[in-house]
């Protein structure tokens, strides 16, 4: 891909925010940052539109509990296109986390996510959205 250059005019203050996220985030420099935030903006923006979108949806919860781990199951199934893997880790005696990595429309992928994670029991869960391209 060609890399071309331009000029950035910014006021000293957000420059130094800028530069602030670039130690931070331990950023190589400061086009890498700009490059972050130009795709946190378009990931919103496709999520936003609805579009074709990836991401992983992660669950902690007590696998004790074998009625949630039956609802969990059957939801998975009724999204079953939306699902392209899914990692379960036994975390200790009690708690299984799962990662579940799913791609398609973002409002689909957004529903199982709710379901997933309002269901009664679990103990934490949370949508990480990203960019299917
Ligand atoms: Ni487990």
């Amino acid at each position: 891909m060609q890399i071309k250059r331009f000029g950035v005019s910014l006021e000293e203050e957000l420059l130094e925010k800028l530069d602030k996220l670039v130690i931070q985030n331990h950023f190589p420099n400061r086009s890498q940052a700009i490059r972050f935030l130009i795709h946190e903006s378009l990931v919103e923006k496709d999520w936003d539109e609805n579009k074709i979108v990836a991401g992983a949806i992660v669950i902690v919860y007590d696998h004790h509990r074998r009625e949630l781990q039956s609802k969990s199951t059957n939801l998975q199934h009724d999204y079953h296109e939306l699902i392209l893997s899914v990692q379960h880790v036994h975390l200790d005696h009690h708690n299984c986390l799962e990662t579940i990595a799913v791609k398609g429309k973002a409002k689909k992928l957004r529903e199982l996510a709710d379901k997933l994670i309002g269901l009664k029991g679990i103990v934490h869960g949370k949508l990480v959205m990203t960019s299917a391209q």
